[in-house]
């Protein structure tokens, strides 16, 4: 969570400047405090004002201001910052930086700092594609910089090619993810995520209304806690989350067959997809006429893939959902047992703001000693993490570490 994160960001003179206006409006609303740094070429492509209103702070530039406090500007910018993000970062400050040349008041931050420094570069092609950036780059990520690969697509020189800044979402992402702590750096988790589709013909299927925000959320969640994440997915409209494998499927069959593919290398399971109890008995090869009178579909089960790895889970945790609409608990606790869940994760989605769709969550997080987390509504990230974080107290009760 970037909840009172003190950021310090590096603006150079590119074209993509603009976008780094939206980049600090977006550390803003998840509470991060932003001083920005603006080289005097990024002040040719957008004025300081943007930065300042944005980051309700004063934009800093020079290396010799005026100033009635006596510390000097960029050891007390280097010293307060969490993390440096350089957004847009050209080849220029990149050569400088790899070259140790401190001449203004970014580079002398830059190299005063002992925080993280994330270099999201942002040139033409060529320029990216030069032998002399890319063995910049490899020279300050051997030292411990870190880097985001600029993006694919039509550039403001009118080319074509990899150079554009990334998504701002992706480097807010990729922030967050550098401040959270690597707790779950030995673990190789499974998510399942989102509905299953259940075909009847070509053109209907038999499915539910989840989005996939939780599983997404518990996917991003635990990637940012350092966990290998493998991430299944029934359809979904969410993007995929960086740094996650993504493993697209779209009936209850496919997800078993997914699950069991990736079940011999996972140390976690979490299953909160909903997925289809039952398919069309027959999937019809071309789409079915209306007929007269009412019509009766047959159905047969399709798998439980909780239960089926609940039979052989070894000493992986075994985490589970449940969606309820009565007896939310004693279902629950039910299915925690009969499946073998290590922790089961009880919705109630009768509650507004609780469950399908929704940005938020009302979770009960059961274990298998009777034990009870009641949570109040939060956004499905901070759910996700206090999954986790019973997930911890889980495997540290069972020795696994
Ligand atoms: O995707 P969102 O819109 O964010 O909504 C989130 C959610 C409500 C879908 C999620 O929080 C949730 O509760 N997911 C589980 C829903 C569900 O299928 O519950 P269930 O009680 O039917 O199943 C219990 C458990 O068995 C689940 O972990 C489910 O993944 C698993 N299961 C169910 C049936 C089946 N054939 N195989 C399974 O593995």
């Amino acid at each position: 969570m970037l909840q009172d994160k003190k950021i310090v960001l590096g603006v150079t003179g590119s074209i993509a400047a603009y976008k780094a206006a939206e980049l600090t409006r977006e550390f803003v609303k998840r509470g991060a405090a932003v001083r920005v740094i603006m080289t005097g070429n990024a002040a040719e492509f957008i004025a300081p004002l943007t930065f300042q209103t944005l980051s309700s702070n004063a934009v800093h530039s020079e290396m010799y201001p005026v100033i009635n406090d006596y510390n000097l500007a960029h050891i007390s910018l280097a010293e307060y910052a969490d993390i440096m993000v350089i957004a847009p970062a050209t080849a220029n400050i990149i050569g400088k930086i790899a070259a140790g040349i401190a001449d203004d008041l970014l580079t002398t931050t830059v190299m005063t700092t002992r925080a993280p420094v994330l270099i999201c570069p942002a040139m033409n092609t060529n320029m990216y594609e030069n032998a002399i950036v890319q063995e910049n780059i490899m020279q300050l990520t051997s030292r411990g910089y870190l880097f985001m690969e600029p993006g694919y697509g039509k550039l403001a020189c009118r080319s074509e090619g990899q150079g554009r800044l990334p998504e701002v979402s992706d480097i807010v992402e990729e922030v967050e993810s550098i401040l959270t702590v690597k707790d779950l750096g030995d673990e190789r988790i499974i998510v399942t995520a989102g509905p299953t589709r259940e075909p009847l013909d070509p053109v209907r299927y038999i499915t539910n209304y989840s989005s996939g925000k939780m599983g997404y959320a518990l996917a991003i969640a635990g990637r940012r806690r350092g966990a290998r994440v493998v991430l299944i997915s029934g359809p979904s409209a969410l993007t995929a989350p960086r740094g996650v494998t993504f493993v697209s499927v779209s009936s209850a069959m496919e997800m078993k067959e997914a699950v069991m593919a990736h079940l011999k290398a996972s140390t976690i399971v979490i299953k909160a997809a909903a997925v289809a109890d039952y398919r069309p008995a027959t999937r019809l090869a071309s789409k079915m006429k209306k007929q007269a009178g009412p019509l009766t579909l047959s159905l047969e089960r399709n798998p439980d893939i909780i239960a089926e790895i609940g039979k052989k889970k070894g000493k992986r945790i075994l985490v589970g959902f449940a969606v309820e609409t009565e007896n939310l608990i004693e279902n629950a606790r039910a299915k925690l047992i009969d499946k073998n869940m290590d922790l089961i994760v009880a919705n109630d989605v009768t509650q507004a703001g609780a469950g399908f769709g929704y940005d938020t969550n009302i979770i009960k997080i059961l274990d298998r000693n009777g034990g009870q987390v009641e949570l109040p509504m939060m956004d499905k990230i901070a759910a996700a993490d206090r999954i986790l974080d019973r997930v911890k107290d889980i495997i540290a009760e069972k020795g696994r570490k």
